[in-house]
């Protein structure tokens, strides 16, 4: 068969403009690999490429949304030396996941771990790629130090307090949703604030003196903030001294307000950082850290996947509403059988 199944951005907009339509399957070089997704994830992303703001990388479908898949290998091209039909492997893609096949490069793949079924293998790359990349390798996150994660009980934020504790680390975070908090406790958050809704900036002092309680006046190492704009301005502030603040998400607000009197006194390291863009031998560095470094966790139950909802494809309009709901702790999950 030449054809596949795969969700379509028949207009930019709201979740009814996604439909599912037969495309053509895509066909592989012979440095590539063909995946038969079982499963994918939503991410923000999505949200956005489906309302027509975020075009993918050149490359990949404008239609078809879609960064990261778990499957099995159907083809491998010729020169490809890792992989053989029928292997489970997860990765990234820089779109077109929301599909029955997907094409990628064999460096760009790990192998699921055999204690992961395909909706919890789906919830993997994305998040802890994200989380590890910033917190292990960008931030150079040492045991004994405080990490601050707000929206914790977000997919990336999950992984992110797992992550920290891997690393003996000690993670906090916040939330405008309180059960988050507590649900992300046994996961390893050692402790949260609630934030009102979009209003950090009206109770700051309150998390300004939950940093100092938490730190002993330290002040935290490091901040993976994932919302933008007054969080990062009021995270500032709670920095220790050579604090680094890695930037990943934009969600409260795209720009940001920095002091000189916090950014240069306290010799802040501060860091923007994106995936999705990054040119291939950048994400093979960051696939095969995470092979190494996070897929062995997950087989020893070390780290776990949190899937929030689980959609046939055939739904992939609820399940576009499910994450927009902000609602969700951990991923929403998609199948495509
Ligand atoms: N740079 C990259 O490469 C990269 C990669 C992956 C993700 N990201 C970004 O990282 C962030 C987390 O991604 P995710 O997929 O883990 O998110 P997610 O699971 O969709 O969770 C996001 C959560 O953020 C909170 N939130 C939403 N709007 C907010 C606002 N205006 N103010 C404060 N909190 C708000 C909500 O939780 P509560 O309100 O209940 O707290 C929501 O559930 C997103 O911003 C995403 O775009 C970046």
């Amino acid at each position: 068969m030449n054809t596949m199944q795969a969700v379509w951005i028949s207009t930019f907009g709201g979740p009814e403009g996604l439909e599912i339509r037969i495309v053509g399957k895509p066909t592989i070089n012979d440095d590539q690999v063909l995946v038969r997704v079982r499963a994918s994830s939503l991410n923000r992303a999505d949200l956005l490429q489906r309302q027509g703001k975020y075009p993918p990388p050149p490359g990949f479908p404008v239609e078809i949304p879609g960064m990261e898949f778990a499957g099995e290998v159907a083809a491998a091209g010729s020169s490809v030396r890792q992989w053989k039909p029928g292997q489970r492997v997860f990765g990234l893609i820089g779109g077109g996941a929301h599909a029955e096949y997907v094409v990628t490069y064999e460096h760009l793949l790990a192998e699921i771990p055999a204690n992961l079924d395909w909706t919890e293998a789906a919830a993997v790359p994305e998040v802890f790629i994200t989380a590890h990349d910033a917190l292990w390798t960008q931030a150079n996150l040492r045991p004994g130090e405080t990490v601050l994660i707000p929206a914790v009980g977000s997919g990336v934020g999950l992984a992110a307090v797992q992550l920290a504790r891997a690393m003996q680390a000690v993670p906090y975070g916040t939330s405008r949703t309180a059960d988050k908090i507590e649900r992300a406790k046994p996961l390893g958050l050692e402790d949260g604030l609630v934030v009102r809704e979009n209003a950090v900036r009206d109770n700051f002092e309150e998390l300004q003196a939950e940093a100092e309680k938490w730190t002993a006046g330290k002040g935290i190492n490091v901040l993976l903030d994932l919302v933008g704009g007054p969080y990062v301005k009021a995270a500032q502030k709670l920095m220790a001294h050579k604090g680094r603040m890695i930037l990943v998400g934009t969600v409260a607000g795209g720009s940001y307000e920095l002091e000189a009197r916090y950014v240069m006194s306290k010799r802040l390291n501060i860091r923007g950082t994106v995936l999705r863009s990054r040119s291939l031998n950048e994400k093979t560095a960051a696939t095969r850290l995470f092979a190494a470094e996070v897929v062995p966790l997950l087989a020893h139950g070390v780290l776990r996947p949190n899937v929030d909802s689980v959609f046939p494809m055939a739904e992939i309009s609820q399940a576009h509403q499910r994450l927009e709901s902000n609602e969700t702790f951990g991923k929403v999950v998609v199948v495509m059988e």
